[in-house]
């Protein structure tokens, strides 16, 4: 560990916290399983998992049932009062809500009358809040909530249940029974959906704690000793690796099974290693898990690979797919949840996927999906929790971070390497060690002694910083910012209500809860130029450790019995925490420009569903291996179609040293990553692009053009992403759903709708891989245009320097060929269009533009060009799709002068052999451009090029090939 680690020494106690984390990173690169709850150690997993095994063995009487005479159904809404039968019996009741979306989604919320309406004590005085959690969606979700009135009752509805007919044409039905209850989600008449069938449903009501005299005060419960009785060890108090969890409420989980039958294959749940087609979780087979997948957001140190183990960010949607019908869910809850996974043969050819969610707090609240397409299931849960952020162009480009640049002469020595090796760059970041002292907005002036010349240096090419700024904020004498943090009384506090300490990378800390308005505006006051000195308006931000991670906390994070502003539990809102920091900041960036906002940039590392709205995420701490590598795939595609589109992993790995090899095959994946930044630890040995000379340097160097040369296309995507939060990157069941030899691929995908197929190298001394074609449409190599035209698996060569891409035919890829050294420097750059033919000689393709700034695109301000080669015509056309505004007019003017200066056929008609030119129309000029035919050679396919045919971006062009 470097000296420059250390941080000025105040206390003894920040000694022992300082040397645990230097012991755990100098010891063996391994996750370590102590520090992490498994199922069996979290008390309420246990104990629903016992509950399942019970119900499943022996069939006890039903517990749950729609109490009669409490159902209605009135514009779109069924209510009713679903009753839980306890001992002696008693009755715990607890009120149901369906609702029936325009979207064509239902809704299924569940509470508890008694906490809802606070008649209930809380333990050793507590403060915290009586109700169950239901301030999720306000964090989640910003729409598709208006309801289906049109929903209606079935005629076929009769004593004891109820069908409602919703959605399109009313082909979506719900099945509610009501004894004992559960509810199957149709469509077209089959089951897709069915809530509660195995009878796993369970509400842990509340109860009082009987106190029992041979318990001594604060200790653990012994479990009853009646046969049958709960497990009541965990149910007052829990304790874990040092820390007690004081659990005010008791327990107050909440779970359900809900089953897909006929579905052999579920995605989703983002974030966890392993496979995109998730695995079961009891261990029936060798390759399952034991555990179930845990959701609960932490920083997990040396994260292994292929595990369940819960990692930094969660989004609880669930994705199940079988041949052309994709289904899914949102169990929209921000508590520690627990997912188990089993699939089972029962009727019909295919297996049924069981699963079964288990939350540790707050009320229940589960959006059902009916499709049928992926695309569906997107474009609703975008409805929902929001579209990704149309980022500013620059971000799209590549990053280079490391912890850490370490002074304003290392960050443009940096930046002037980069531009003698002709590699082009983005964003230089800095990373913990440019502040003072940690103090987040301030700065080393020993190691920074002139940051403004530094931010000067950068702008000559319009590079950008990324700044570092975690939600701990250092506990100590003389720092403005943590005297106001308290003065304003504006912290996270402890189960007392007095403001949380706990230790991170300042050591002694406090954390801000941006759950509290108040607290939000303050944050957005540190932002301001004139109070964080030599930042700048391209001073953006990285939010990282807001999981949150504490280092002497129970599993590395806050204790849950702290509490958050309302008096809600730490325990009610931890997986949303993260993303409440990044709001915080995201508002604070777009206020800190009044008069002329810019898009803010924000990497997380902690994220929820929602976080698409306000930035990028990385995967956190990897390690520099193969296995790193090839993971972040399944990872980046799991975070794709679970919502958060704008994902990467640390190119290179953070933990240590890549060998030129791995780094270079590292980079060339990482070019496809939505997000493309490569970061490493502060113990390892440098590592930029040019640092590992040839061939290394070559290669990765034209694996960073080609991401700038597809520019185009990638902020194109994003553009999409923005509309609909479609995803950039792409898994084959998601491009092919008919296609069942693509369900369990996650090793290669699409970008966006290019129809751009890649296949990374993962693995070491790989000089060729196996590719999957899904169809017979033709498919070419992007570089060479080898064409492959059956479906199926080839092999194809990949020498170090080559990255096996392919182009489905029927697309056109806009590109920029002039290599420059940022993204800005390319603006007005001209474009070349890539026309790749489908067999029957067809192509469609788009392009986005705008100024990749601010938010004048809102003003009309865009180019959004849809190009189609049409063979029946033998032309290729651009259409206007922008939405025009204000800006329209001035935005083309500016952007007229970006032209076309190339069209490449790929697939060219042999018909064209001998033709020299084609005619190029815009508005009322006509031109004859120059072309080339290079006829097909071997397995080569032919190809023509069109130089300069003379229109511009701006606006309608036609060119005739006839
Ligand atoms: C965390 C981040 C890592 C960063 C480090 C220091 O470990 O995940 O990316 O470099 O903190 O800030």
């Amino acid at each position: 560990m470097a000296v420059s680690l250390v941080p000025k020494i105040s206390s003894f106690l920040y000694w022992v916290a300082f040397l645990t984390l230097v012991l755990n990173v100098l010891s063996s690169v391994a996750v370590k399983h102590d520090n992490f709850k498994t199922c069996a150690q979290s008390g309420f997993c246990k104990r629903n998992r016992a509950f399942a095994d019970a119900v499943s063995a022996s069939s006890p009487p039903y517990l749950y049932q729609i109490s009669q005479g409490t159902a209605t159904f009135t514009n779109g809404q069924f209510r009713a009062t679903v009753s839980k039968a306890i001992a002696d019996g008693a009755t715990v009741q607890l009120p149901l809500n369906i609702t029936f979306l325009q979207s064509g989604l239902a809704r299924v919320e569940l509470d508890e009358e008694r906490r809802r309406t606070g008649d209930i004590e809380l333990r050793h005085g507590s403060k915290a809040r009586k109700e169950r959690y239901n301030e999720s969606p306000a964090w989640a979700l910003v729409g598709g909530l208006d309801v289906d009135a049109s929903a209606k009752l079935a005629e076929e509805s009769r004593n004891g249940v109820t069908i409602i007919d919703f959605g399109e044409g009313h082909r979506s039905t719900a099945v509610i029974r009501h004894t004992p209850f559960s509810i199957d989600f149709q469509r077209n008449g089959d089951t897709q959906v069915k809530f509660n069938n195995r009878g796993f449903l369970n509400v842990e009501h509340w109860r009082q704690k009987i106190e029992k005299e041979d318990v001594p005060e604060g200790g653990a419960e012994k479990p009853s000793e009646k046969p049958g009785a709960e497990d009541e060890s965990t149910w007052w108090e829990e304790s874990f690796g040092g820390n007690t969890d004081t659990k005010p409420k008791g327990p107050e989980s909440i779970a359900l099974d809900i089953s897909f039958p006929g579905y052999e294959n579920v995605f989703g749940i983002p974030e966890h290693t392993g496979p995109l087609s998730l695995r079961q979780t009891r261990g029936v087979n060798q390759d399952d898990f034991t555990d179930p997948y845990r959701l609960y957001n932490s920083d997990v140190f040396e994260y292994e690979l292929n595990s369940p183990m819960t990692l930094y960010g969660a989004i609880p949607f669930m994705q199940a797919h079988r041949k052309d019908s994709s289904v899914g869910i949102l169990w929209l809850n921000a508590a520690e949840t627990w997912i188990d996974i089993t699939k089972k043969k029962r009727s019909g050819p295919k297996l049924d996927t069981d699963t079964h969610w288990i939350s540790e707090s707050g009320v229940m609240d589960v959006f059902v999906f009916l499709g049928p397409n992926p695309h569906d299931l997107t474009k609703a849960l975008a409805d929902l929790t929001g579209n990704t952020q149309l980022p500013q162009q620059f971000s799209v480009g590549y990053h280079q971070c490391r912890w850490n640049y370490m002074s304003d002469e290392e960050v443009k020595e940096v930046d002037a390497k980069f531009d003698k090796h002709g590699i082009p760059y983005d964003v230089i970041w800095l990373d913990l060690e440019y502040t003072d002292d940690r103090k987040y907005f301030t700065w080393d002036m020993d190691k920074f002694q002139n940051p403004m010349a530094m931010h000067a240096q950068l702008d000559v090419t319009h590079r950008k910083v990324v700044t570092l700024i975690d939600p701990h904020i250092k506990n100590t004498a003389n720092y403005p910012v943590v005297d106001e943090l308290k003065k304003r009384d504006l912290t996270i506090k402890n189960k007392d209500g007095n403001t949380y300490e706990g230790w991170c990378w300042p050591g002694s800390s406090h954390w801000i809860d941006c759950f509290n308005p108040i607290a939000r505006a303050w944050w957005e006051t540190l932002f301001k130029p004139d109070f964080w000195k030599y930042s700048t308006y391209n001073t953006f931000i990285w939010n990282d450790m807001n999981e949150p991670s504490v280092f002497n906390g129970p599993e590395t994070t806050m204790p849950k019995d702290n509490l958050h502003h309302g008096n809600w539990e730490h325990r009610d809102v931890h997986n949303i925490n993260g993303m409440t920091f990044v709001n915080a900041t995201y508002h604070a960036l777009l206020n800190r420009q009044p008069r002329k906002p810019h898009r803010p940039f924000i990497l997380t590392r902690s994220f929820y569903a929602g976080s698409q709205r306000l930035g990028a995420m990385w995967t956190g701490d990897n390690l520099a291996e193969w296995g790193h590598l090839e993971a972040s795939l399944p990872m980046i595609l799991s975070l794709n179609i679970a919502g958060f589109p704008n994902s990467g992993a640390d190119v290179g790995g953070f933990f240590g040293t890549p060998d030129s090899e791995l780094l270079t095959r590292w980079m060339q994946a990482g070019a496809f990553y939505p997000f493309f930044r490569a970061h490493a630890h502060i113990d390892t040995r440098r590592r930029e692009p040019y640092v590992a000379g040839p061939p290394y340097t070559g290669i990765m160097t034209q694996a960073i053009r080609l991401r700038y040369q597809l520019l185009p296309a990638w902020y194109t995507a994003f553009h999409e992403a923005s509309m609909d939060n479609s995803p950039i990157l792409r898994p084959q069941y998601y491009v092919h759903p008919g296609d069942e030899a693509g369900f369990g691929m996650d090793d290669q995908f699409y970008v966006g709708s290019t129809g751009l197929l890649v296949k990374p190298v993962t693995r070491a001394g790989a000089t060729s891989v196996d590719v999957y074609f899904a169809d017979d449409e033709v498919y070419y190599d992007y570089f060479e245009y080898t064409m492959y035209s059956k479906k199926g698996f080839k092999t194809v060569d990949a020498p170090l320097n080559k990255i096996p891409i392919f182009a489905r035919g029927g697309h056109i890829i806009p590109r920029k060929d002039r290599p420059r050294r940022s993204t800005h420097l390319m603006q007005y750059d001209p474009i070349t269009l890539m026309v790749v033919l489908d067999k029957a000689g067809n192509a469609e393709g788009s392009l986005y533009l705008d100024d990749g700034e601010t938010f004048d695109y809102e003003s009309g301000a865009q180019v959004f060009a849809r190009f189609i080669f049409s063979k029946d015509s033998s032309s290729l056309t651009s259409q206007d799709m922008a939405t025009t505004g204000s800006m329209t007019k001035s935005y083309r003017q500016e952007m007229s002068k970006v032209r076309v200066e190339k069209v490449i056929v790929v697939g060219a008609p042999s018909r064209w052999a001998n033709k020299k030119h084609v005619t190029a129309e815009q508005g009322s000029k006509t031109i004859e451009a120059d072309m080339q035919f290079h006829p097909a050679s071997g397995n080569k396919a032919a190809w023509a090029i069109v130089r300069d045919p003379g229109v511009s971006i701006a606006k309608d062009w036609k060119i005739n090939f006839l």
